[in-house]
């Protein structure tokens, strides 16, 4: 699983309230890039914000909102072939298993960013140059667990590309 998320500078930051750092037209395009035909997973409050402009696959919503009717560990499925789950591990493997073709990508919120980072594999991070107004960030990372496999730049942002150390 990898994670795709835009960053401010400095700090970090990922957004605030109803605040989508996406309003560079290149680094929108970049990320709606990366997205286009993966499976993406991504918290509930994130989805009702952008949800329905992104160009993926099939998208998974992370939310403790299912009806009490469903089982709790089963998935349902909603208007637009998105797919509603109760919690992250049942989120990645539902993702897995609609397509072990395509890449599933964790796009967001702040608080599914956090609880993702501890299992993702690999990141991708577009560094935004200036300033996002916001007061969500992205979790804290070390570079003796990640490495910059690829960089890319571009006048307003730098496209990072990380993959997970190793440990022997
Ligand atoms: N910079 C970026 O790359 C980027 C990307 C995406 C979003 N954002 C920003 O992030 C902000 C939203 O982040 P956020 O932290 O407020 O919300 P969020 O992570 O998008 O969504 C939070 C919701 O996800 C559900 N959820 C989270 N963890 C869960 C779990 N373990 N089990 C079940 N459900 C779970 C809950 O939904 P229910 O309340 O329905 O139960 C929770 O209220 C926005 O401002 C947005 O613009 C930034």
């Amino acid at each position: 699983m990898r994670i795709l998320a835009t960053l401010g500078s400095p700090g970090h930051t990922i957004g605030g309230a109803g605040i989508v750092p996406w309003t560079i037209p290149d680094v929108r395009r970049q990320i709606f890039d990366e997205i286009k035909d993966q499976i993406v997973v991504i918290g509930r409050r994130s989805w009702d914000l952008i949800g329905a402009e992104l160009p993926c696959h099939r998208a998974v919503i992370l939310t403790r909102d299912t009806p009490a009717s469903r089982p709790k560990v089963e998935a349902s499925i909603e208007p637009g072939d998105a797919l509603r789950v109760p919690n992250l591990a049942l989120a990645l493997s539902t993702a897995r298993d609609l397509d072990p073709d395509r890449e599933v990508l964790v796009v967001g919120g702040a608080s599914v960013f956090r609880q993702a980072m501890p299992l993702a594999q690999s990141m991708v991070l577009a560094m935004i140059k200036s300033p996002v107004p916001g007061d969500l960030f992205f979790p804290d990372f070390s570079d003796k667990e990640w490495w910059v496999e690829d960089t890319w730049e571009h006048p307003s942002f730098e496209l990072l590309r990380y993959g997970r150390r190793v440990v022997a």
